[in-house]
This record gives C-alpha cells, sequence and structure tokens, in this order.
C-alpha cells in the first residue's frame, strides 16, 4: 500500500446551498473562474446606471456577492453598499471598495428610501422567497429611484440552456442553481408594479462569438488577463424566455 497526501475530494452540496459560494470564494476575480459570466453581466447591468444625480448618493446592491459590479460603477459618483450572507465574498468586495453589510436581502437593515439605485443581479433565482426580495429593494428605493437586475425565466428552456448545458461549461459552476428557483418574467414585473416600480425587461445572452473565442483561449491557457480585456459582450435577445435583465424607475 502507498502512503502518501489523501487529497480531499470537493465536497457535494445541495443544489443552490450557499455554502458553495465559500468554496468558490477563489474564483470570484478570476476573469477564467468558474464565477466568468457573472464579470460579463456586471458589465451589461452597471451599464444600465446613469452617473449619480446628487452628492452622496447611494447605489444597494443585494447579493453583492464578491463586489463584481464596483469595477464598473468607478466614476459614477454613488457610494457602493454591497448586502450578502456569504462573509468570504463580502471580505473580497470590501477589497474593491464596497461598503459591506452581512444580512439577507430579504431584511436589510437600512432606511426606507435611502437607495438612489437598488441593483438585483443574479440573486432572485437563488432566493427561497424572490417575492421578499421584490418588496425589500422598493422598500429601500427613493422615489425617482431606478432599480436594475437580471435573473433567470422559470421556463423549461432556461432550465435545459442554464442548467443542463450552461453548468457544463466553464463559465458557470455546477450546482449553483435550484431551477425550482427560476423567475417567471411576467410576475416579477407585475410584483414590481405592486410595489411602485414599472420594471421594463429585454432578454440577454453573451456574444456567441465573443463567448467561442473565450472558450477557445481559455482552452489554450491564454487567460483573458483583466476583467475587462476581451471579454464577451452581453447582448439583447428577442425572448426574455432564458437570461433576462429588467430596470425600473420608482413612482411616488
Ligand atoms: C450568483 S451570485 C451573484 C453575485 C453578484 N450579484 C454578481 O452578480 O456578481 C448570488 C449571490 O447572492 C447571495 N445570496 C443568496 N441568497 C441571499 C440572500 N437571501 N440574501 C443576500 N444574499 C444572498 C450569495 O451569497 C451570492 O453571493
Amino acid at each position: 500500500m502507498r502512503n502518501g497526501p489523501v487529497s480531499t475530494p470537493p465536497r457535494v452540496l445541495p443544489p443552490n446551498d450557499p455554502r458553495q459560494y465559500d468554496d468558490l470564494a477563489g474564483e470570484w476575480w478570476r476573469p477564467d473562474g468558474a464565477f466568468a459570466m457573472l464579470h460579463w453581466l456586471a458589465r451589461s447591468r452597471a451599464a444600465l446606471v446613469p452617473p449619480a444625480t446628487r452628492p452622496d448618493a447611494l447605489l444597494v446592491d443585494l447579493g453583492c456577492g464578491a463586489g463584481l459590479l464596483a469595477p464598473h460603477l468607478a466614476g459614477k459618483g454613488y457610494r457602493h453598499v454591497g448586502v450578502d450572507l456569504t462573509r468570504s465574498a463580502l471580505a473580497q468586495a470590501a477589497a474593491h471598495g464596497v461598503t459591506v453589510v452581512n444580512g439577507d436581502a430579504t431584511a436589510v437593515p437600512l432606511v426606507d428610501g435611502c437607495a438612489d439605485v437598488v441593483a438585483a443581479g443574479e440573486l432572485l433565482e437563488h432566493v427561497p422567497d424572490w417575492r421578499r426580495v421584490v418588496a425589500e429593494a422598493c422598500r429601500l428605493l427613493r422615489p425617482g429611484g431606478l432599480l436594475v437586475l437580471d435573473t433567470l425565466n422559470d421556463t423549461a428552456l432556461a432550465r435545459l440552456v442554464a442548467v443542463r448545458i450552461g453548468e457544463r461549461l466553464p463559465t458557470v459552476p455546477r450546482g449553483i442553481h435550484d431551477p425550482r428557483l427560476f423567475v417567471d418574467a411576467r410576475e416579477l414585473v407585475t410584483e414590481c408594479a405592486r410595489h411602485g416600480v414599472h420594471l421594463r425587461i429585454r432578454g440577454i445572452r453573451p456574444s456567441l462569438r465573443g463567448t467561442l473565442a473565450w472558450l477557445v483561449r481559455r482552452a489554450r491557457g491564454r487567460p483573458s488577463g483583466t476583467v475587462d480585456g476581451r471579454q464577451p459582450r452581453i447582448k439583447p435577445t428577442r425572448s426574455v424566455a432564458v437570461l433576462y435583465q429588467g430596470h425600473g424607475v420608482r413612482h411616488g
């Protein structure tokens, strides 16, 4: 029998178990790592956020993870506050200039109407009750404030593309989604309206050519280098059946 170092196999956790984010903590800021697509989405989400119109403007980033939105907000004039359950991610967000709050996006310890912008990127499809997150996001928004979000639709196509195919690609960690939590786009629009936000949605997807080039570079061991450098673009699509983005202003 050989004696030698025994390697511990990675633990297998249930789908969407938040402990996965601890196991993947080293991946957040690797542009070619398991969270690569979150970088692409963060850039696209940030493009929906206009420059702040007043001093001390606040952007609350619900489920901020490791703060991937931060570099794309630079120069827009917001104080970036991030709320997340995962401490290992928040430590990295803080290192990227985010003021962090360790907490649940359904019960954020901030006052009503404090936020000029609330972002919820790739969060709603990870929470047991997305309606509570929407209510909280709208509570935090000041009248005239902007909600920006992206999530996965509750469709068979989304389950096929995002889970069965997507989780076999190196852009999405396997087991990170529980498709039972995916968010019906029409219900989301209705729920936002109930809370005073007229949400406009559009389908999005990564550019096919950019993604193929990225996969080839990655397979050849030629990393993309920086977070922005040669990363695939997120493009609008006609259909919201898989991945979609929403933005809307809170009235009254
Ligand atoms: C897919 S990641 C998205 C992270 C970030 N928004 C981004 O796009 O890079 C989902 C994040 O939501 C966090 N999360 C899940 N449930 C949450 C909850 N109830 N409250 C706050 N954060 C939560 C996880 O810890 C994780 O960091």
